[in-house]
């Protein structure tokens, strides 16, 4: 099962979110090895730090882990959550391309843009039991794998837009951190 229904608790710790500019999200990250307890208790922090951003999707590079592990939840809120898990995830084919419609990041705050992405993808991991697992995915379940895996290989969606768009996106943030 690589997903779960979740309930919040007070006894998850909330992670800080790494943000851009910072080169801890640019780097390549490491497959997991062991799925232990502390991975585990890494799992329900993030999916806790997802649900509270709010997000619908967080690698575990964006919470200062530099291990190939991703969580996201797609589903609309008031169906209650659902947590996925994804480690070492991998695509193995895509299909089809399509736009994301106004893509965000909990990493890039305030900056929102349309990504060209794949239409359909498969993609392979292990679930948080260690079992096999491959989803064939489309429409937004689509966008963001293809969002989160990116983080994994430290690529920011940011990335895929024009260098003037980014240039003055890193501007605006430099200036505000000036302000604060
Ligand atoms: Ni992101």
């Amino acid at each position: 099962m690589h997903s779960m229904d979740w309930k919040e608790s007070d006894a998850v710790k909330l992670l800080d979110i790494v943000t851009y500019p910072d080169k801890f999200l640019k780097q390549q990250t490491q497959p997991i090895e062991n799925i232990d307890g502390q991975l585990q208790a890494l799992i329900d922090a993030m999916g806790h730090t997802m649900y509270q951003a709010p997000g619908i999707g967080l690698a575990a590079i964006q919470v200062g882990i530099d291990k190939s592990m991703l969580v996201y939840d797609i589903q609309p809120p008031e169906d209650g959550h659902r947590l996925n898990v994804l480690i070492n995830p991998s695509i193995v084919a895509r299909e089809g391309t399509i736009l994301s419609e106004n893509e965000g990041c909990l990493s890039v705050p305030e900056f929102r843009a349309d990504i060209k992405r794949s239409e359909r993808i498969l993609v392979e991991a292990v679930d948080r039991e260690g079992n096999p697992q491959r989803i064939e995915a489309e429409g937004l379940l689509a966008i963001v794998l293809q969002h989160e895996i990116d983080h994994l290989t430290g690529t920011l969606f940011i990335d895929h837009v024009s260098a003037l768009k980014r240039q003055m996106y890193a501007r605006k943030m430099a200036k505000k951190l000036k302000q604060q």
